[in-house]
């Protein structure tokens, strides 16, 4: 059950953007952290602050249990999914076999091995666009795509499992890095607002941005929306005061809380024209001017989250706020690790 003194947690996706740095902050609060992931889309590199890392497919029940036997974790958090909401529209199989059904085997292997603590990675896109803002944990379950319903179906999944208590986090937008770790985002396709607003400002080669699709730099979408300056606002948390959240989650659940659900973000949220303000200080680029373009079918004006049940709960509060976000990302986008890996992801890219 334990690594000497040490906790034994178990983290399916861990070789991934948020499983590390989750990972991270579990290690550094001193708990043994136990990647298992199939490094379909993450990368060794980003197990490094773990105890240990397993490679397989979660879907593989005999690996999982083998997993279980060796290290015997008193918890687990599930991290392993496909994300790209796109992706899910072009191929909704995919996303119902990964993130629904092979969650599914997953909970059942763990739990048979008598692991009853989880915490699941689920999102905001539970919610598709909500009539109330700030949203409540108690709003409607309303997708509308593959990939939240592929999410939503896996919470319902996991709260069916008998003998099993778990922390659903419904995450809003992540960003940032933990630069001075050596681990960030490495996206292929990269669809996250903030690479996509750096990326094509501090001097990433011309061939890489072509191959992520940011030739033509960042654009606003939509700037006649009924918010004060009229472009969307989406809430944006800090992956580090995400990581925070976890480890409150698994401290709450190890002290026999009961199963629950909590969304995580900041509860004010940013406009995308307040975050290009933010990004021309930190950069030091007051010069900079986006690209702006029509709204895109089915962005709703504002999603934020009102997150005061994790602070009541949890005692969770998020500490870091845009420029920080923005700042770790530029120190991660702009490092050889990043650049790297991306090229290797890409292929046969010249540089
Ligand atoms: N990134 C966000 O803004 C965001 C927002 C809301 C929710 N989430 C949720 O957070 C979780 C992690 O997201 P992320 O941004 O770190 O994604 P990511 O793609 O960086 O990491 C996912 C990891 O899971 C692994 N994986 C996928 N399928 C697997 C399988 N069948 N078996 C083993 N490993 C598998 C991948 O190799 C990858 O390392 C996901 O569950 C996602 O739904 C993310």
């Amino acid at each position: 059950m334990t690594t000497g003194e040490r906790s034994t947690i178990l983290i399916s996706g861990g070789a991934g953007y948020i499983g590390s740095h989750v990972a991270l902050a579990l290690e550094q609060a001193g708990f043994s952290a136990v990647v298992l992931d199939s490094l379909v889309k993450g990368n060794r590199w980003a197990t490094e602050h773990a105890t240990a890392f397993r490679q397989g497919d979660i879907g593989d029940a005999a690996f999982v249990a083998a997993v279980c036997d060796e290290f015997q974790p008193v918890a687990a958090l599930h991290f392993a999914a496909f994300i790209e909401v796109g992706e899910s529209v072009q191929n909704p199989a995919m996303y119902f076999e990964n993130n629904r059904d092979k969650a599914a085997v997953f909970f059942q292997t763990i739990a048979a091995k008598g692991v009853h603590n989880v915490v699941f990675s689920s999102t905001a896109a539970v919610y598709g666009e909500p009539d109330v803002v700030p949203i409540p944990e108690t709003a409607p379950w309303q997708p509308i795509n593959p990939y939240g319903q592929s999410k939503l179906d896996a919470e319902i999944a996991l709260r069916a499992v008998a003998g099993v208590r778990s922390v659903t986090l419904r995450y809003f937008n992540v960003a940032g890095a933990a630069p001075e770790a050596g681990i960030g985002e490495a996206h292929v396709p990269e669809s996250h607002l903030l690479p996509r607003l750096v990326l094509p400002l501090i001097g990433t080669p011309e061939s890489l941005l072509d191959r992520l699709g940011l030739n033509s730099g960042f654009k606003v979408y939509g700037n006649d929306y009924p918010t004060p300056d009229g472009t969307a606002i989406r809430d944006y948390i800090h992956v580090l005061d995400l990581a925070d959240a976890h480890v409150l989650a698994l401290r709450y659940l190890l002290d026999g809380g009961e199963t629950n659900i909590f969304n995580l973000g900041s509860g004010s949220g940013y406009s995308v024209q307040e975050i290009v303000t933010a990004a021309r200080k930190v950069l030091e680029r007051p010069d900079y001017e986006p690209g702006t373009a029509p709204r895109r079918a089915g962005d709703p004006a504002a999603l934020i989250a009102d997150s005061s049940k994790a602070l009541s709960v949890l005692g969770w509060k998020p500490r870091r706020g845009i420029e920080a976000m923005i700042a770790s990302a530029t120190a991660w986008h702009r490092g050889e690790r990043y650049l790297e890996t991306i090229k290797a992801k890409l292929g046969d890219v010249k540089v």
